[in-house]
Parts: C-alpha cells; sequence; structure tokens
C-alpha cells in the first residue's frame, strides 16, 4: 500500500475544488475535519478540509498523520500580502513557514502603557524550560519547505497563468493585520511574503513527527499595495496544487 498525499485547505472554497478532482472518493469525518480520501492518476491522495486558523490545522495536521501516515504534506489556501512585489493571484511557495504569533512583550510597570513594536519573538520549541525566561527562545524559529515538493512545485510553475510563482516566507497566526505600519514590521523582522492562518501550525506538527511539508498560498489580498481581497484566487491554487501533485506522483 502507498502512503497518501495529504493536501490540506481551510475553508470550504479552499478545499472542495481540489476534492472534487479526486477519483473515487471516500468521506470520512472526525470532529469537524473532512478527509476526502481518494486518488490522483491511481495514487492515493487525502484532501482534508481543516477549518481556518492554527489549531484546527495543529490539531488536523496530527490526526491526519496518526490516521493516514502521509508521505508528504501540502497545506494551502489564501494569504495576504507582505511584500509589495507580490500582486493578487501571485503564488508563494513556503520556502519557510513561520509563527507570527509568537511574542513575548517588553518589561513595563502599571502605566508605562503598551509598545507592541518591542514586542520580541518568542520560539515555543527552543527547549522545555520556561520560555518567558529563556533567552534562547528570544527567537524567529523557521520550518523549511521540504525540498522534493518545492522541485515539484518549481517544475509545473508555468501551469499558473494568472500570476507568478516565487519562493519565499509565510507567516501564521489568529491574525488578520489591516495596519501596514504592523504589516512593514513583520515584513523587515521576519522578512515575510504573505500571512495566513494555518501554515506554520501544520509545519509545527509535521516536523515533530519528520512528515515532509511544503505551504503553498495565493495572495488573495495585499493591504501594502492596494490589491483587493478576491475569494476567486482559492479556485487557482487548487488547480495549480493539482499539478504539483501531479508532478510530485511522477518522480515518486
Ligand atoms: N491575513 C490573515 N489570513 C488571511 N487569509 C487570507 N488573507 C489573509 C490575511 N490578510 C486566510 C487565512 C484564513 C482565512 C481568513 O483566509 O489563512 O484561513
Amino acid at each position: 500500500e502507498k502512503q497518501p498525499i495529504l493536501v490540506q485547505g481551510p475553508m470550504p472554497i479552499e478545499a472542495e475544488q481540489f476534492a472534487d478532482r479526486l477519483d473515487d472518493v471516500k468521506e470520512e469525518k472526525s470532529g469537524t475535519f473532512v478527509f476526502y480520501k481518494g486518488t490522483v492518476d491511481d495514487y492515493p491522495v487525502i484532501v482534508a478540509k481543516t477549518g481556518k486558523g492554527m489549531e484546527n490545522t495543529a490539531a488536523a495536521t496530527a490526526l491526519a498523520i496518526e490516521k493516514y501516515d502521509p508521505a508528504a504534506i501540502i497545506n494551502q489556501g489564501t494569504s495576504g500580502g507582505h511584500d509589495p512585489n507580490l500582486e493578487v493571484y501571485d503564488i508563494v511557495l513556503g520556502e519557510r513557514t513561520t509563527n507570527i504569533g509568537a511574542l513575548k512583550t517588553g518589561d513595563r510597570d502599571e502605566g508605562e502603557g503598551i509598545e507592541p513594536t518591542n514586542w520580541i519573538p518568542m520560539d515555543l520549541m527552543a527547549s522545555e524550560g520556561s520560555a518567558g525566561e529563556d533567552p534562547d527562545a528570544e527567537n524567529i524559529r523557521y520550518y523549511d519547505g521540504d525540498q522534493d515538493l518545492l522541485t515539484a512545485a518549481q517544475q509545473v510553475k508555468d501551469t499558473h497563468e494568472e500570476g507568478k510563482v516565487v519562493e519565499g516566507t509565510i507567516g501564521s497566526a489568529d491574525l488578520w493585520n489591516n495596519e501596514v505600519d504592523r504589516i512593514q514590521w513583520f515584513h523587515e523582522k521576519y522578512e515575510t511574503s504573505v500571512e495566513e492562518m494555518e501554515g506554520a501550525a501544520g509545519a509545527q506538527i509535521a516536523d515533530a513527527y519528520e512528515v515532509p511539508y511544503l505551504g503553498i498560498r495565493i495572495l488573495s489580498n495585499n493591504k501594502v499595495n492596494g490589491g483587493e481581497y478576491d475569494p476567486d484566487t482559492a479556485e487557482a491554487n487548487q488547480e495549480y496544487v493539482y499539478e504539483v501533485v501531479k508532478e510530485y506522483i511522477s518522480t515518486a
């Protein structure tokens, strides 16, 4: 039995079009998570509709690894631009993914206010000790995208005609940033290309189980350069990821 490839999407518009492309589909539910088990070119592929956000993604990833033992995981969907050179419909391959919601505040007494630009990145995986006290935890943790998945994605990048496909850094948190100065702060400090709410959660769990992982995110909006939200980007990304999966299978 071949190990399946797992393709994750948070919202219905980010998962169901890929699920519709599978052959011989069987639907399995677990909690609020929906797994569409099928095939692409006779190869086992499972589409997971995870729900939005870090918690849903982490749980759905651990569950899928325990239940289905995937050979590789692609986490895909929409995102918001942090890089002014990226337009709506451009796609970012997650060469790196990082949690931009893990932060330690500065040391301030009563009446000294709130200063988010002085907050310090916090790496919860730096040690088993207290992240508040451990100087090693004052660190940005990046999860590297899997090289074989990146290679497959690069091979088929010309199939995406509505925009360009670039490698970059995906930042994740249960957070939607609409403050341009704050977006620029992340872009400079973390070198983020885009933000979304899932990638780093899936990357952390995939890393814990040593399963190859890649985030693939299309821009549905870009506050930095006035790119208006377009939900149709979700379908375009699934079409591209379908090509990536076929390419990955052909070399497996
Ligand atoms: N900020 C945060 N999340 C975004 N998403 C799309 N654009 C953004 C953005 N600018 C994605 C998230 C989440 C849903 C709200 O859409 O990943 O699943």
